[in-house]
C-alpha cells in the first residue's frame, strides 16, 4: 500500500501545493456560499481526537465533512481508551482500519508523528504545542483574498514564540516574504525552526519597529493552552506587546489584522483594532471550513 499523505506541518507542501490547495478552497467557499452540492468525500470517515478544548477546529472539521457528503468522529482521550494508557501506536492502528482521515490536536508534538508514523491513513495536525498549520492555511486563504500575491511582503507577528508563531515562520519560508516577530526575551521562538527559515525571518524585540510599513499584523493569545498557570506572569511580561491604534498607525495605511482566536481584548489586541475596519478575523476563522476541505480533498483524492 502507498504511504499516505499527511500533514503534520505546513512544510509538507510545497508552494504550489498550498497555492493550488487555496484556489480550490476559494471555489468551495463559492460553492458552498451558493448552496451547490460538492459531496467529493462521500462516505468518507473523519475521527477527530481532542486532547486541547476547540471551538472552531472542531466545528469546521465536522461541518465540513459533513458538507462534502462524509462524517466526522469527536473523540475525546476522557472516553476513549488512550486516555487510560493504550498506546498511541496502538490507536492509531486501530483507526486506520475503520477510518479514512484521523485529525489530532495534542500537546507534544512528538505525539502526532508517533501516531502518523503507525497510521496508514492521512493525520492532520489540528494544533501542537510546537505548530498550528490548519490556521495557517486558513490566513493564507484570507491574505489571497483580499490581497492576492503575497510574496515580497512584510508581515509582523507581535507576541509569543508559540505554535501559530512557528507556523508564520514555515509560511515565510514557504512563500517568500518577510517576517518581523516582536516577542519578549526567553519568549522567542524554537531556535531550529527559525535557523531553517533563513534571512526572511527577523526577531525585531521593538513592537513599533517590527510593526513599521508592515502589510499584515498577526497576534496570538500570551498564555496558550496548557500554560495557564503562568497566565499573569506572562501578563506582565507581555504587557508591552499589545497591538493597538499606535501600532496600527505606524503599519502601511491598507494594513490588515489577523488573529486565530479565541482572543483577550485588552491583553494582546485592543478591541478597536480586532472589531475595527481592518480586522479580518471572521473571515478569517470561517476559512478555517474552506480550507480544510481543500485540504481533506487533497490528501484523499490527490494522493
Ligand atoms: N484558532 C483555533 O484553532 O481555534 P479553536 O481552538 O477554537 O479550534
Ligand atoms: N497559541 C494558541 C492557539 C489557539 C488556537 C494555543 O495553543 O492555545
Amino acid at each position: 500500500m502507498n504511504q499516505p499523505r499527511h500533514f503534520l506541518s505546513l512544510l509538507d507542501l510545497s508552494a504550489s501545493e498550498i497555492t493550488d490547495l487555496l484556489t480550490r478552497a476559494t471555489e468551495l467557499k463559492r460553492l458552498q456560499h451558493q448552496h451547490q452540492e460538492h459531496r467529493t468525500l462521500k462516505n468518507r470517515v473523519l475521527a477527530m481526537l481532542f486532547e486541547k478544548s476547540s471551538t472552531r477546529t472542531r466545528v469546521s472539521f465536522e461541518a465540513g465533512m459533513n458538507q462534502l457528503g462524509g462524517s466526522a468522529l469527536f473523540l475525546s482521550p476522557r472516553d476513549i481508551q488512550l486516555g487510560r494508557g493504550e498506546p498511541i501506536e496502538d490507536t492509531a492502528r486501530v483507526l486506520s482500519g475503520m477510518v479514512d482521515m484521523i485529525m489530532v490536536r495534542t500537546f507534544e508534538h512528538e505525539n502526532i508523528t508517533r501516531l502518523a508514523r503507525y497510521a496508514s491513513v492521512p493525520v492532520i495536525n489540528g494544533l501542537t504545542d510546537r505548530e498550528h498549520p490548519c490556521q495557517l492555511l486558513a490566513d493564507l486563504q484570507t491574505w489571497f483574498e483580499h490581497r492576492g500575491d503575497i510574496q515580497g511582503i512584510t508581515v509582523a507577528y507581535i507576541g509569543d514564540g508559540n505554535n501559530m508563531c512557528h507556523s508564520w515562520i514555515h509560511a515565510a519560508r514557504l512563500l517568500g516574504f518577510r517576517l518581523n516577530i516582536a516577542c519578549p526575551e526567553d519568549y522567542d521562538p524554537d531556535a531550529a525552526i527559525l535557523q531553517m527559515a533563513g534571512k526572511n525571518v527577523l526577531i525585531i524585540r521593538d513592537l513599533m519597529e517590527a510593526a513599521e510599513g508592515a502589510h499584515l499584523l498577526v497576534t496570538d493569545v500570551w498564555a496558550s493552552m496548557g500554560q495557564e498557570g503562568e497566565q499573569s506572569s506572562r501578563a506582565a511580561v507581555f504587557k508591552p506587546y499589545q497591538i493597538n491604534a499606535d501600532t496600527m498607525k505606524v503599519a502601511d495605511k491598507d494594513a490588515l489584522f489577523m488573529h486565530c482566536l479565541p482572543a483577550h481584548r485588552g491583553e494582546e489586541v485592543t478591541a478597536d483594532v480586532i472589531d475595527g475596519p481592518q480586522s479580518v478575523v471572521w473571515e478569517e476563522a470561517e476559512n478555517r471550513l474552506h480550507s480544510q476541505k481543500a485540504l481533506m480533498e487533497f490528501l484523499l483524492l490527490s494522493h
